[in-house]
């Protein structure tokens, strides 16, 4: 029998499908999270912080899309989980093979590659990120980070610049447990040979090395020095070291950096088994742990030199160096550390209108023309409610119209926050003058 037109006969779940049966029951995929207010004043306002610290350092906004082709992020990674195990992947309706971004740095350097900007390129970016990771307190599938990148530049200082960044926003919200953690990975040839004498130390001792890290032991061996499992932990501990290998001019660029982070006050500490989760990393790696937070969500920020990454999407050989920080991660520790409050968002007036509410309608946008935070209560309320809701805002001033203001084009004027003050009437023409007088808000 010949399929009718209508389609087929039977059930094919689609993509187009909820994932829930019953209705009205949707809530947020497992580990995403939504952001509401107050709370987002704070989540911009982190990003206020970093994007004013970055832009005075001379970096400049760079928006990538939150989707790539999947090579831009598995020519770069693809000996790491992040890329091989944790990726959104998909097809779209043409057959292309994308991925949501799980990380900023490959879409900044493909970014570079297609538009060639002048070097040194310092950018910085922030946005969310996705991972499929077991979710759990400051893990998440979709996270947050501000960034910044440097390209074109081997420059050691750059480093300490970077550095310096991102130590500068860490103080700009007020943490104070924080630790610099840094590292030297050598040039990639470091990498190379440092990788075989570990692999040999590694498999010669294998029957110690936790199960479930042997199998990164012949590929991978480098990832297998950040591996927290006691047994691994135990032979990487007699394992040869990597600053055993480095080139006289790796040591030297290394010795620069930690003389400028000194230079600059930065306490750091070295850190040899410092080799982080992604493959690209050469010569300098960093992160900032906080110790107001446990073991498995303490890393604030991390990030490092990535010499050869360029290259590896068909561009010119061309340094660069920068870092991600997780903004979950960083309010986590502000919380812990008790920084960084919500900012308030309260308006300043509140405009009461007991006539028609075309006064509140046109005086909040007058004053909001006029710079000056201001907002009204809808759907004609009474006056005590209304006044209750200007209480309850946090303004500072209630601007008050009945019908006799209304008639004779007056503006009855009430300081909310001093029981004592008395009520004045002004002329409406004199409002926004009044407000910032009375508010002391310079014009
Ligand atoms: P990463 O170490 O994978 O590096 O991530 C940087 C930061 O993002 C982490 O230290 C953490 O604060 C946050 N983060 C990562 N995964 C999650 C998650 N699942 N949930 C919450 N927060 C998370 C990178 O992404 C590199 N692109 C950094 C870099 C830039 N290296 C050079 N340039």
């Amino acid at each position: 029998m010949g399929r009718s037109s209508a389609g087929p006969p039977f059930h094919r779940p689609t993509s187009l499908e909820p994932m829930s049966k019953k209705v009205n029951s949707f809530r947020t995929p497992i580990g995403t999270r939504d952001l509401l207010p107050p709370d987002s004043a704070r989540w911009e306002a982190v990003i206020d912080v970093f994007g004013r610290t970055a832009d005075r350092s001379g970096f400049g906004l760079l928006n990538t899309p939150l989707f790539e082709d999947i090579g831009v992020f598995s020519r770069v990674g693809e000996g790491t989980d992040v890329v091989r195990k944790e990726m959104y992947e998909f097809s779209d309706r043409s057959d292309r093979r994308l991925a949501l971004r799980p990380e900023g740095t490959a879409s900044v350097c493909r970014a570079f590659v297609q538009h060639r900007p002048p070097v040194p390129w310092k950018v910085w970016y922030q946005g969310p990120f996705f991972r499929y990771e077991a979710p759990q307190a400051g893990r998440y599938r979709q996270f947050h980070q501000v960034g910044a990148e440097v390209l074109g530049t081997a420059d050691p200082d750059v480093d300490v610049e970077v550095i310096a960044l991102g130590w500068d926003v860490l103080r700009a919200v007020g943490l104070k447990r924080v630790l610099l953690l840094v590292n030297s990975m050598g040039d990639p040839d470091t990498r190379r040979t440092y990788g075989a004498a570990l692999r040999d130390h590694l498999a010669a001792n294998l029957a110690g090395v936790d199960e479930e890290d042997r199998e990164k032991v012949e590929l991978h061996p480098l990832r297998v020095l950040d591996s927290k499992r006691p047994g691994t932990r135990a032979v990487t501990a007699e394992a040869p070291q990597l600053a055993e290998f480095l080139s006289p001019a790796a040591v030297a660029h290394f010795d620069r950096v930690q003389d400028g982070l000194g230079s600059l006050g930065i306490p750091f500490a070295i850190e040899p088994r410092l080799v982080r989760g992604l493959d690209y990393y050469t010569h300098t790696t960093f992160e900032f742990q906080s110790s107001a937070l446990e073991a498995a969500q303490n890393t604030l920020c991390g990030g490092g030199r990535y010499d050869g990454l360029v290259e590896e999407l068909g561009g010119p050989a061309t340094p660069g160096i920068g870092f991600g920080m997780g903004i979950e991660r960083l309010l986590l520790a502000c919380d812990a550390e008790e920084t960084f409050p919500t900012p308030t968002t309260a308006p300043r007036v509140w405009v009461v209108d007991v006539a028609d509410g075309r006064s509140a309608r046109d005086l909040t946008h007058l004053l909001r023309t006029e710079g000056i935070h201001a907002d009204r209560s809808f759907d004609g309320r009474s006056m005590r409610s209304q006044m209750r809701s200007a209480d309850r805002s946090g303004a500072e001033l209630a601007l008050i119209i009945g019908e006799q203001e209304l008639a004779e084009q007056q503006v009855a004027v009430r300081r909310l926050r001093d029981d004592d003050a008395a009520q004045v009437m002004i002329p409406r023409h004199d409002v926004v003058d009044e407000v910032r007088r009375l508010l002391q808000i310079d014009s």
